[in-house]
């Protein structure tokens, strides 16, 4: 079955034709990180107009590159939810034009779910249940997928998401956006026990995340030394930042990979290119013994390849969106899809 797939909940306006959820036949992602750069950060009305110019020809090279017309597509997915709810629109729109024009079923997905399943396409033989940490730009949890549609929310972010933390600290410390990877190139050969950060703990509920304690010393800690006229050495306070944050995405996923008896763990999302999590995931697999799977660099960040793998696995469960489909800033991961 080819599917075609776009999103646009963010900057990138993405478009791919995946075959049978695991194999990609072509894989268009038009970034617009060059526009939002001198504003240090998306602009969302900007983003929305952006997909608008550059949806219908990523989704005209998406096919090309795949060898395909529409004739040859079975169904269109979609990103719904959650994003930027007038960049999603956007998505959502000319999706259902395409699914109407051509009489073929409309897909919807949701963003984090199409992260995870990144991982089906870098990895064919992966297969639910697992256990999975999603980190992205805007979210941060723990989830037991138990089925390629069915998922079980163990852990979450009280507050900022991870990727949010990483940016903003990169901000503060002058790099230019996208901040968490810039921020994870210029940290390479800091020292990361150089600043104590505090470790975030959730009162109560162990395997919830908070980063916002974390974004906030980190900005104390800059606006301290400018004050005072201190040179800080970026790349240590970068390394002591990760490691704070990584400390806390390792400490909650063993507890979750423990306290559900978990042996396989899954990595999703745009801070899974992370190179110290990923070092450090490695480590603990080792460790404990598990079986552990990260996605390809290619694919962590925002891609319409993902949404084509997930896509799939909702149209075997029957997830089909009536043309009353709309776009939702926030969906839970979790929730049925009960879409139109
Ligand atoms: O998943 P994603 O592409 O977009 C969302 O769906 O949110 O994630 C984007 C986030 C940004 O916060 C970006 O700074 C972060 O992923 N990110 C990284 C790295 N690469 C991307 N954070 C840390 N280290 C990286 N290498």
């Amino acid at each position: 079955m080819k599917i075609l797939a776009i999103e646009s909940s963010c900057d990138e306006t993405a478009a791919a034709v995946v075959e049978d959820g695991r194999t990609v036949l072509s894989n268009v992602v038009a970034t617009q990180i060059e526009k939002h750069k001198i504003f240090g950060g998306v602009v969302p009305e900007i983003a929305s107009r952006l997909h608008t110019e550059n949806i219908s020809a990523v989704t005209e090279k998406a096919l090309l590159d795949a060898d395909c017309t529409l004739a040859d597509i079975d169904a269109i997915a979609v990103t719904y939810a959650p994003g930027l709810i007038g960049a999603l629109l956007v998505g959502v729109g000319y999706a259902k034009g395409l699914a109407l024009a051509t009489g073929k079923p409309l897909i919807p997905v949701h963003h984090l779910r199409s992260h995870i399943a990144a991982n089906y396409i870098t990895h064919k033989e992966l297969k639910p249940p697992f256990m999975c940490l999603t980190v992205s730009g805007g979210n941060t949890l723990l989830c037991r997928v138990n089925d390629y549609t069915d998922f079980e929310v163990v852990g979450r972010t009280r507050d900022d998401a991870a990727g949010e933390a990483m940016d903003k600290a990169a901000r503060t410390l002058g790099l230019p956006y996208p901040g968490g990877v810039n921020l994870d190139k210029v940290s390479k050969n800091g020292d990361n026990k150089k600043y104590a950060f505090p470790r975030p703990r959730v009162d109560g509920c162990p395997l919830d995340f908070s980063f916002s304690g974390l974004k906030t010393s980190v900005i104390n800690l800059v606006h301290n030394a400018q004050q005072k006229g201190e040179e800080l050495n970026i790349a240590d306070v970068g390394a002591s930042f990760i490691n704070a944050v990584v400390n806390s995405l390792t400490e909650n996923t063993v507890k979750a990979m423990e306290q559900y008896g978990e042996s396989t763990l899954v990595l999703a999302g745009g801070v899974s290119a992370n190179s110290v999590l990923r070092a450090r995931m490695e480590n603990e697999a080792k460790t404990h013994g598990w079986k552990l799977y990260l996605p390809d660099l290619s694919l962590c960040g925002d891609n319409a390849a993902m949404v084509g793998a997930q896509g799939y696995y909702e149209f075997l469960k029957g997830n089909v969106a009536q043309m009353s489909l709309n776009a939702k800033a926030t969906v839970d991961i979790a929730e049925k899809t009960s879409i139109c």
